[in-house]
């Protein structure tokens, strides 16, 4: 069984379904309320749960009851919650979430997320040594992403840094990753790199192997100094793409033993699936579903 480690975040989704996105100063009647568990960390690892690995969560949940909620969210998935710390005096991260025509606009707040500390991973280490891979994004403090990268390279572990939200990352972190996932946007902004320059440049100035998801059409993927490939996306109808970068990361990883190529076909497949359905975590399709789906879209 493959095991993965994620590093990440752990946010409760407040998903508001409304006909269309409010504007500024503006008040909109909604269809629907749910609160559903997310957080681009927890999303990756229960995506990688429900695909068959073995998968452990480092990370933080506040006090709160959305902490519990939270928690025993992972367990119930099967997620190994022995470093998910629980924060006195602080707040779960939340995400608010405006759902519309199958688009959505999301605002986080960190909370307790922001104290998964370098510290935190390193008591991870052992786990880490023996991870086949380790997935890490950017929505935990970025000293936490560092110690994850370093100690993944010290224990010989790939990891796939999924650069979300993206920021400007130093070129020293981008040699330790094994793979980079961004979109073209996301790309840009990690390189300092201006917005309009053409994906296929972008992935060749990066520093390492790129798998770039491309949304309705597919992805890009680059390893070592090959040229850039492209997997095409697979047509459904979208309902909510909440967490479907989440499931093609966790799919990438769970995947790639079986080759890169692969990999990112089965990643797109659970993007795909995970479109057409609600909810980020609601989303997240099993192994026998990104198999069956492959059948009937060849
Ligand atoms: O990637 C989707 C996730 O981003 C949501 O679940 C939300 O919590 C935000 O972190």
């Amino acid at each position: 069984m493959t095991r993965i480690v994620v590093v990440g975040s752990i946010n409760m989704d407040l998903v508001t379904l409304a006909p269309r996105f409010a504007g500024p100063g503006e008040t909109l009647t909604g269809d629907r309320f749910l609160t559903i568990p997310g957080g681009k960390g927890a999303n990756q690892a229960v995506a990688a749960a429900r695909l068959g690995a073995s998968v452990s969560m480092v990370g933080c949940v506040g006090d709160d009851a959305f902490g519990k909620q939270l928690y025993d969210g992972l367990v119930a998935e099967g997620v190994d919650v022995t470093h998910v710390t629980r924060v006195d005096g602080i707040g779960s991260g939340t995400a608010s979430i405006t759902v519309a025509g199958g688009e959505n606009s999301i605002v986080v707040v960190p909370a307790a997320n922001g104290r998964v500390a370098a510290a935190q991973v390193e008591a991870a280490r052992k786990l880490i040594r023996g991870a086949d891979a380790v997935l890490v994004q950017l929505e935990i403090p970025l000293d936490a992403v560092d110690a994850t990268l370093r100690i993944a390279q010290d224990e010989g572990v790939p990891v796939i840094l999924n650069p979300a939200p993206a920021q400007l990352l130093p070129v020293e972190w981008l040699s330790r990753v094994r793979f980079l996932t961004p979109n073209q946007h996301e790309l840009a902004t990690v390189l300092g790199a201006d917005g309009d320059t053409d994906f296929r440049e972008l992935m060749r100035r990066a520093p390492c192997p790129v798998v770039l998801t491309r949304g309705e059409d597919g992805a890009w993927f680059r390893d070592k100094d090959d040229e850039p490939k492209h997997q095409i996306g697979f047509k459904v109808d979208a309902v909510d793409s909440t967490g479907a970068g989440d499931t093609f990361n966790a799919a990438l990883a769970v995947y790639l033993a079986e080759g890169l190529d692969v990999a990112v076909r089965k990643a797109c497949a659970a993007a795909a699936i995970a479109v057409s359905r609600l909810g980020a975590q609601g989303g997240m399709p099993r192994a026998d579903e990104v198999a069956a789906f492959l059948e009937t879209h060849p």
